[in-house]
């Protein structure tokens, strides 16, 4: 198996999105910045991801392109992060579906092709539906999702497997939970709300949430997000029992929760609650996910809770939207 060679050449796909603009520059950090490839449909809307290493423009839909990049730069890593979300998703099914499972195999057929050392595609809480148990969903589940997203999630845990299985292609991900973060905004997800309430809370003391108070979803601060990701791709092999679909866990709360804990920061901050088509969605997640394998087999546990990610959030943020 592949997992005895070094990662030296990383490709990033989707590296403009809320996951990748970060995810990028701590595998810089990592790799060297000329060894971290970031691609993206869209430029980079921040100097960095451009200023510390290459950019390329790449539609994962079109595989020539992707081959290009990949002989060009000579890759032997992808951090496959191109996608789109449950939102979205939702309002453009057969873009979902292109981009999530068509992209997926252009990624995983390239990189078989080209022998590559390790493949990361990330799954999702989306996976779930009304029929798993929602407190805790257990690592070994139902998976009968309602949404287009969710569909392409479980197809894409289910391919990268079968990659894995039959060509001996290392794939690993995680099932992230809803990923909140103050460096570039989420891209169309249904945990969206968890994000746009700091920026409102900040601006404008008042914020307009898409899911009702009660509303508890399974969340991560990036930090955390950030190095479940690097933790698991440098896991050993043969550790693994699980590769593409991992359970994830860093907090959980409910939009009331999370209103009440900016509320402590911001004293005259209101939060009120309009549901909309999201809320059908989030209703279809459960609530905490049962991270144990994660635990036993690349020792996972996440560092911030929700008095601290909050803390830390409003610090950056402020300090962001005030330069
Ligand atoms: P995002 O929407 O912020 O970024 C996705 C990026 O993909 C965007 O920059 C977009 O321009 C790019 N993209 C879209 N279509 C493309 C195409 N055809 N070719 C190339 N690039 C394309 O998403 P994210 O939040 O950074 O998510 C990254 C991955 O993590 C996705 O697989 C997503 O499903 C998964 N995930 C994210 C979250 C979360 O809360 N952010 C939670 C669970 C799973
Ligand atoms: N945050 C993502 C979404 O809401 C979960 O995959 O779509």
């Amino acid at each position: 198996m592949s997992n005895h060679r070094e990662m030296k050449r990383v490709l990033v796909t989707g590296a403009c999105g809320q996951i990748g603009s970060e995810l990028t520059l701590a595998l810089r950090e990592k790799y060297g910045g000329e060894n971290v490839i970031a691609t993206d449909l869209r430029p980079p809307q921040k100097p960095g991801l451009c200023d510390s290493g290459p950019f390329e423009f790449l539609d994962v839909t079109q595989r020539e392109q992707l081959e290009a990049i990949v002989r060009k730069y000579n890759v032997d890593t992808i951090y496959h992060l191109a996608a789109i979300l449950s939102a979205t998703g939702e309002q453009n099914p057969p873009l979902a579906w292109d981009v999530n499972i068509n992209g997926l195999y252009n990624v995983l057929e390239v990189a078989q092709e080209h022998q590559m050392v390790r493949v990361f595609v990330p799954s999702s809480i989306a996976v779930f539906g009304p029929e798993t148990p929602r407190d805790p969903a257990p690592q070994e589940a139902v998976l009968r999702p309602t949404t287009m997203y969710g569909l392409t999630k479980v197809t894409g845990e289910l391919l990268g497997n079968y990659y894995v299985r039959r060509f001996g292609l290392d794939v690993r991900g995680v099932r992230y939970p809803g990923i909140i973060s103050s460096e570039t905004l989420p891209g169309g997800g249904t945990t969206d709300y968890a994000v746009e309430i700091f920026y409102a809370a900040i601006q404008h003391k008042r914020y307009t949430c898409f899911v009702r108070e009660d509303t508890v979803l399974p969340m991560m601060y990036m930090p955390d997000c950030i190095r479940a990701t690097l933790m698991l791709m440098e896991a050993d092999f043969a550790r693994l029992k699980h590769h593409t679909d991992f359970n994830l866990a860093g907090l959980s709360f409910s939009a009331g929760e999370l209103a009440a804990e900016i509320k402590k920061h911001i004293p005259d901050f209101v939060c009120e609650y309009q549901p909309d088509f999201r809320q059908q969605i989030a209703d279809s997640w459960p609530r905490t996910v049962d991270d144990s394998a994660a635990r036993e087999e690349w020792g996972w546990s996440p560092q911030y809770d929700l008095p601290t990610m909050v803390a830390d959030m409003l610090e950056k943020l402020s300090r962001k939207l005030a330069s």
